[in-house]
């Protein structure tokens, strides 16, 4: 059925948390109204932006394109609640809130730690995981939901194991972590709408990582924990709120978007079966084919920046002061950059996506994140006989970090 979409519509969960009409509404704007400005009864108005080349060049202005004061969308009730307690409208001070010098500074302590060298030394472990994840499937008997019992599960291991963390916690870990990002999916809801319980989460996982901060400073390993226990900004040891807003980013940004890519990117293969098999038959296309997987899913959906000054972008005039959304599934099915953007093509070339943002915020986790999805399928692909569908894929209501929180499939492992 045609729908008419309309530029507020970024802000529907129920749109945005389907990948159908999710990319029904950016084709839309990006065609009549590219830089579409935003005005809703709930949210601060703000810009919406629709294509490759324009999300790609404010992503990468950094000096005129702010990440503070306002990182991501929220409900002008929820940043004003935020800033009375914390004086920031983010509650958090993490590495995507903030700019240089401080952005800098901080970005560098555990720079080394997700070099791609030092992310090879992890390889072992994470195809031990691998097997470990798809032998489960096969104990399954054939049937499982590759969301609940997979994808969300080997990601989140992984986490836990580079921060440290036993796997007695990862049940809570889980749970807070899909309540901050999911907090707009009434299945993911600790308490519909209500402001202090998402504080109480916030409050809940700060507590964790301190007991792990305590420990580290006593026991130091080699873990990144030991890193940010240790941590010194000028000289000085890390201040407490940045200690922790580190771990939280750590621990959120790198499990629920490397499942989503793990998840919905099944989905995709289902829907190209000749891409399955291509990638089956030829290892050497691992790293290109995570990336188109990376390209396709985009589970980040949008970071925001404000702008410095006054400027003209399609024919609209920016004031300094605005907020620009830069929605990365947009800007990766756009097809003044990709050819025959919505065909799932694990030839292409792979540093062209953009789901991992642009310039001096993109993502730190990256090359974990596809040594992941790479490994992970390799694992996978060569021992699957076969794999279908067995019932309604269903998905996260968010417009923030988006994905399947239901895959049901049947399939043979050998
Ligand atoms: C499929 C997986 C992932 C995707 C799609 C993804 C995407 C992103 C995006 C879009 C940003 C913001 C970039 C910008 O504003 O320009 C980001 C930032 C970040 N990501 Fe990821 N990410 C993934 C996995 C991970 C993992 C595994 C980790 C860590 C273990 C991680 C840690 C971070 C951190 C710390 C930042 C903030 C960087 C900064 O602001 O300097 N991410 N990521």
């Amino acid at each position: 059925m045609a729908h008419s979409y309309k530029p507020a519509d970024v802000l529907d969960v129920e749109i945005m948390g389907d990948e159908r009409s999710m990319h029904g509404l950016f084709d839309h704007l990006r065609e009549s109204d590219p830089v579409a400005w935003v005005e809703d009864a709930e949210y601060r108005p703000f810009w919406s932006l629709s294509k490759y080349d324009d999300i790609k060049r404010i992503g990468s202005q950094n000096d005129r394109f702010l990440n503070a004061p306002r990182t991501m969308l929220l409900p002008s009730e929820a940043e004003e609640m935020l800033e009375q307690q914390f004086g920031t409208k983010n509650g958090l001070e993490t590495l995507i809130h903030m700019d240089k010098p401080k952005h800098l500074k901080l970005r560098r302590v555990t720079r080394e730690w997700f070099l791609p060298r030092s992310i090879a030394k992890l390889d072992e472990e994470v195809k031990v995981l691998c097997k470990e994840y798809v032998d489960k499937m096969q104990d399954m008997g054939g049937e499982c939901d590759f969301i609940k019992d997979i994808t969300l599960l080997y990601p989140l291991r992984i986490i836990m194991s580079i921060l440290g963390l036993p796997r007695e916690s990862e049940a809570t870990m889980l749970k807070l972590t899909q309540e901050i990002f999911g907090p707009l999916d009434p299945d993911l809801q600790r308490d519909a709408g209500d402001s202090d319980e998402q504080m109480g989460t916030l409050f809940e996982l700060g507590a964790f990582f301190k007991d792990i901060v305590e420990d580290r400073k006593k026991n130091p390993s080699d873990d990144l924990a030991t890193v940010l226990a240790h941590a010194e900004v000028d000289g000085e040891p890390m201040n407490e709120l940045d200690q922790m807003s580190y771990f939280i980013i750590t621990a959120t940004a790198g499990h629920d978007t490397t499942s989503a890519v793990l998840g919905a990117g099944m989905k995709a293969l289902l829907e190209h079966p000749e891409q399955m098999t291509l990638w089956r038959d030829n290892p050497d296309l691992d790293d290109a084919a995570s990336k188109e997987l990376m390209r396709w899913v985009s589970p980040v959906r949008h970071m925001l920046r404000t702008s410095t000054e006054d400027f003209e972008l399609r024919g609209k005039q920016i004031k300094a002061g605005d907020a620009l959304a830069l929605w990365f599934p947009a800007a990766n099915r756009d097809p003044e950059a990709f050819d025959k953007p919505n065909t799932l093509d694990i030839t292409r070339d792979p540093k062209k996506h953009l789901a991992f943002g642009y310039g001096e915020h993109m993502c730190l986790g990256m090359h974990l994140a596809v040594l992941e999805v790479a490994r992970f399928y390799r694992e996978l692909l060569p021992r699957l006989k076969h794999i279908e569908l067995a019932g309604e894929p269903q998905w996260v209501q968010a417009n923030f970090v988006g994905g399947l929180k239901s895959l049901p499939v049947k399939y043979e492992l050998g």
